[in-house]
C-alpha cells in the first residue's frame, strides 16, 4: 500500500505517520506538506526515508497533487489552517488551503480514481448548550461559526458533492479536540503549559465555561486508520473519546500538576463567535467499524503531554515567541 498524507509534517497529520509507520511496516508513506508555520520536518525525525517521503509542496498545486495521487493508492487529507483564532485575524489563507486545496485533491482522485479520506472536525455542526442532553452525530445539521469551522464544512461539502456526483472513494471523519505531543503552542492546552513553563499565567478566554470533547490524538490516528481500512465508501464516521472538559478545569489541571496554585490564571479577552460547547457520539464508529479509544483517562494523558512540553522546549520555544506576540496585539 502507498499513502499521502497531506499535512503529514503538522501535529495530528504527523502523529498518523508515525502510526502508520508502527502499525503497517509495508507501507511507504509519502508526507505533502507546504510546511507552513505549522508544519515541522522535526515532527518526522526518526523515520526511515525509504518508508517516507517528504515532499514540500502546497495542496493547491494542480501538477504536484496530480502526479502524486497518479503513483499511490491512497491519499489521506489532514493538510489544512486549523486554527480558529487565527482564521479570525486573517481568513484568507482558510479560504484557499481548506477549499481550493480539498477542491485539488478531489479532482486529482477523480481524475485518477484512487481512494480518499478526509479529515475533518466537529465544529462542522456550530456549538451545543452546556445543558444540551444530544451530542453531534453523522445526521447533525452543519452550522459552522468561525471562519476556520466554515472553511471545514464547505471542504466536507465539496467532499460529499464529489461522492454523490462523480463516485468519487471517499470518507470523511469529523472529530473533536485533539491534545498530545507536538500540539502548536498556540493551541490552547500547549499554550497553557508553556506559559507555565516560561513563568507567565494561563490565559483564558472570558469566563472559562467552554467545554471540548478532548480526545488523544494517537486515538484519532487510530481510528483514521480503521476507517481507511475499513470504512464504507460514501460514509461519514465522527471521532471522540467522551472526554468533555470545560476550559477552566482544564487550565486547574495543568497548574496542579505543574505544582502551581489551582487559580493563578488570568481571565483575558474572549474569543468573538466562541463557540459554547462540542461533542460527539461516536457511536456508528465504534458499533460498525469496531474501534475504541485507549487514552481513556484525560488526567492521565494530560499529565504525559505536560511532561513532553517539560522535556522537549527546544521543540517549542522557537515558535513561542512569535505566538505570543500575535496574541498581545489581539489582548489575548
Ligand atoms: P496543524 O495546523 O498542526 O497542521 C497543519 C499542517 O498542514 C501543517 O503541517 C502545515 O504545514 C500543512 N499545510 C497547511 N496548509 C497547507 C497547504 N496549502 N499545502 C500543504 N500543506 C499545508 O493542524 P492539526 O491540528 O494537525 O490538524 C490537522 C487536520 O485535522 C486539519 O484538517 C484539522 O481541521 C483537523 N482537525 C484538527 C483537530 C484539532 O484538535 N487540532 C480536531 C479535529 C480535526
Ligand atoms: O473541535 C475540533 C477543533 O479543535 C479543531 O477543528 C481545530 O483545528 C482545533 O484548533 C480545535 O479548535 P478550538 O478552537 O476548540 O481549539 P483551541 O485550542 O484554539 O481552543 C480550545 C478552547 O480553549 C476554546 O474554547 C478556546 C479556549 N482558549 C484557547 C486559547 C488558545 C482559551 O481559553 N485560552 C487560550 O489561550
Amino acid at each position: 500500500m502507498k499513502i499521502i498524507v497531506t499535512g503529514g509534517a503538522g501535529f495530528i497529520g504527523s502523529n498518523f505517520v508515525h502510526y502508520v509507520y508502527r502499525e503497517r511496516p509495508d507501507w511507504h508513506i509519502t508526507v505533502l506538506d507546504a510546511l507552513t508555520y505549522a508544519g515541522n520536518k522535526a515532527n518526522l525525525d526518526g523515520l526511515d526515508p525509504s518508508r517516507v517521503t517528504l515532499v514540500e509542496g502546497n495542496i493547491m498545486d494542480a501538477d504536484l497533487v496530480n502526479n502524486l495521487v497518479s503513483e499511490n493508492d491512497a491519499i489521506v487529507h489532514y493538510a489544512a489552517e486549523s486554527h480558529n483564532d487565527n482564521s479570525l485575524d486573517n481568513p484568507r489563507p482558510f479560504v484557499d488551503t481548506n477549499i481550493i486545496g480539498t477542491y485539488t485533491i478531489l479532482e486529482a482522485v477523480r481524475k485518477f480514481g484512487k481512494r480518499l479520506h478526509h479529515i475533518s472536525t466537529d465544529e462542522v455542526y456550530g456549538d451545543l448548550e452546556l445543558d444540551d442532553p444530544h451530542k453531534f452525530t453523522e445526521t447533525t445539521a452543519y452550522n459552522p461559526s468561525s471562519p476556520y469551522s466554515s472553511t471545514k464544512a464547505g471542504s466536507d461539502l465539496l467532499v460529499r458533492a464529489w461522492i454523490r456526483s462523480f463516485g468519487v472513494k471517499a470518507t470523511i471523519s469529523n472529530c473533536s479536540n485533539n491534545y498530545g505531543p507536538y500540539q502548536h503552542v498556540e493551541k490552547f492546552i500547549p499554550r497553557q503549559i508553556t506559559e507555565v513553563l516560561e513563568g507567565r499565567r494561563p490565559k483564558l478566554y472570558g469566563e472559562g465555561k467552554n467545554v471540548r470533547d478532548w480526545v488523544h490524538t494517537e486515538d484519532h490516528s487510530s481510528a483514521v486508520l480503521t476507517i481507511l481500512e475499513k470504512g464504507v465508501e460514501g460514509e461519514t464516521y465522527l471521532i471522540g473519546a467522551d472526554g468533555e472538559k470545560d476550559n477552566k478545569s482544564v487550565v486547574e489541571l495543568i497548574l496542579t500538576t505543574l505544582g502551581k496554585e489551582a487559580d493563578a490564571y488570568d481571565h483575558v479577552t474572549d474569543r468573538p463567535g466562541h463557540d459554547m460547547r462540542y461533542a460527539i457520539d461516536s457511536t456508528k464508529l465504534r458499533t460498525q467499524l469496531g474501534w475504541e479509544p485507549k487514552y481513556t483517562d484525560f488526567e492521565t494523558g494530560l499529565k504525559d503531554t505536560i511532561e513532553w512540553y517539560k522535556q522537549n522546549p527546544d521543540w517549542w520555544k522557537p515558535q513561542k515567541a512569535e505566538t505570543e506576540a500575535k496574541y498581545k496585539a489581539q489582548a489575548q
